[in-house]
């Protein structure tokens, strides 16, 4: 795993001053019996207090590509009883059998990851329910000393492009602090 991303691995403290998984989800809408999909969600400092959220009658899906990531985040399932949640490992590039399934497909700092970003968000389209939301939050494009490197890192505008060719709309852009954004996006 590059630098950028152990920083915040091994300093979750110091994420949660950052952010707070728990309000940033419930501002986007989770609540419970909802079905979220998180694309890319390592050891799930998202995916568990969505679970949490959701609650027994609602869903989790958690991909990510990084076996040891995944474990981690069953072990902290196991551990907190909660059932709802399943993981899947492999490349969020790949299309799933799913369907107009999810509430809401989450993409946190990820989207600048993926080979294919538009494909993944194709295949956030598929799966995403009529009135679904995708929610997509990252780095911004400056150079800052935390996060990724400024060349991997993708603008709002190229996410607005990567949009269109997955045909999802726009339904709101912002600045979310000094280090990040997030662009809602829908059918
Ligand atoms: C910066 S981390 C973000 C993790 C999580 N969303 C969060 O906010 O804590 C990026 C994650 O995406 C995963 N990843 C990278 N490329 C991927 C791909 N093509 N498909 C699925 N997961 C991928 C990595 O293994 C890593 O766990």
């Amino acid at each position: 795993m590059p630098d950028h991303q152990h920083h915040f691995k091994y300093n979750e403290r110091e994420r949660l001053k950052l952010q707070d998984p728990r309000s940033i989800l419930k501002s986007i809408g989770l609540k419970k019996g909802m079905t979220f999909i998180d694309l890319g969600s390592n050891d799930g400092f998202f995916t568990l207090p969505a679970a949490k959220i959701v609650g027994e009658k609602g869903k989790i899906i958690a991909l990510d590509i990084d076996q040891e990531a995944l474990s981690k985040l069953t072990q902290k399932l196991k551990k907190e009883k909660i059932n709802n949640t399943i993981t899947i490992l492999g490349p969020a590039e790949k299309s799933l059998p799913f369907k107009n399934i999810a509430d809401i497909i989450f993409l946190g700092t990820v989207l600048h990851d993926f080979k294919d970003p538009a494909k993944v968000l194709k295949n956030s389209r598929k799966m995403l329910k009529d009135n679904g939301l995708i929610y997509d939050f990252d780095w911004r494009k400056i150079k800052s000393k935390l996060g990724p490197p400024f060349e991997i890192r993708l603008s709002q505008e190229e996410v607005k492009k990567l949009a269109q060719e997955a045909e999802l709309k726009i339904k709101s852009t912002d600045i979310i602090n000094d280090l990040f954004y997030e662009v809602k996006l829908k059918k």
